[in-house]
């Protein structure tokens, strides 16, 4: 499939998207979100695919929602782009394990695509920020939430209420980025992580994925139920037959994805 603004590929399990919008730094319009979207749907329930990985740079991961159209836009346009199953929305709920891959800005809309991904590793050129607050509005798409949720409360006022940027050093420090890498080695780097994801059992991941995403909302006892439920139903699955059986035989396992 042939994209305007994005880019998509295939490494053996993993799926990549890149963003590509260079010249307007991969600024957030209404076609990149349908782009990610559908990209994003076209592997959901695709067995082969274990692992995504959203990669933009060198300049910019994203540098937020497209601005141009907020000179116009009335608060019902804005509740529509940003209401429930947006891009943001669908990324964060994707069944496989999402590794964003920032190297340059990752600002407003974009920083909030990266929080919507599992995993963030930046480049050291990374830059990430909540700006919105300096033109008039706050973030729309999950970052009050998701953002608090990464990094607390203190750290997550700063960023939203002052607008400011943050390196990837600062990033790091507080619990936004998994790794740092230098720039020329980041896309490898996530495939790294991406490939190793692969190699799990994909039902597990998913569902510990599930557990932690949807349990971090529940009062704890429910959340742990679902644990409990999530861990006794990979009982049911082949992968949690060879994976006991590897150990047992001492060799490495190989899941299916059944
Ligand atoms: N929406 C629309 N266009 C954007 C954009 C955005 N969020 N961010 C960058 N662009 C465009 C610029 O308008 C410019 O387009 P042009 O060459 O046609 O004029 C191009 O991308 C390059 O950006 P520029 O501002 O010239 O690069 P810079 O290196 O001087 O500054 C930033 C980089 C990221 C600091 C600056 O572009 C910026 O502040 N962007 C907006 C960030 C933001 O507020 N995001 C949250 C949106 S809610």
């Amino acid at each position: 499939m042939s994209y305007e603004t994005i880019l998509t590929e295939r490494d053996e399990h993993v799926f990549i998207i890149t963003l590509n919008r260079p010249d307007k730094l991969n600024a957030i319009n209404a076609t990149l979100r349908d782009e990610i979207v559908d990209a994003l749907s076209s592997v959901r329930n695709d067995p082969e695919i274990r692992a995504i990985i959203i990669i933009g740079g060198p300049k910019a991961f994203a540098a937020g929602a497209d601005i141009s159209g907020f000179v116009e836009a009335t608060n019902v346009d804005m509740f529509r782009t940003f209401g429930a199953g947006n891009m943001w929305d669908y990324t964060a709920n994707m069944p496989q394990p999402t590794i964003a891959a920032i190297s340059g800005f990752a600002l407003g809309g974009g920083c909030e695509l990266a929080m919507s991904c599992d995993f963030r590793i930046a480049a050291e050129n990374a830059k990430f920020g909540q700006p919105e607050i300096n033109i008039g509005v706050i973030p729309g798409a999950g970052g009050t939430q998701r953002l608090t949720r990464l990094v607390g409360m203190t750290k997550a006022k700063e960023l939203v209420l002052l607008g400011e940027q943050i390196d990837a050093q600062e990033a790091y420090r507080i619990g936004l980025v998994n790794k740092i890498v230098p720039v020329d080695q980041l896309r490898e780097e996530a495939i790294t992580w991406a490939k190793k994801l692969s190699s799990k059992p994909p039902i597990g991941v998913m569902l510990a994925k599930a557990a932690i995403n949807q349990g971090a909302d529940m009062p704890i006892d429910t959340a742990i139920l679902i644990e409990r439920l999530a861990f006794a139903n990979l009982f049911a699955t082949e992968d949690q037959k060879e994976g006991a059986k590897a150990f047992v035989e001492k060799r490495k396992p190989d899941y299916k994805g059944k």
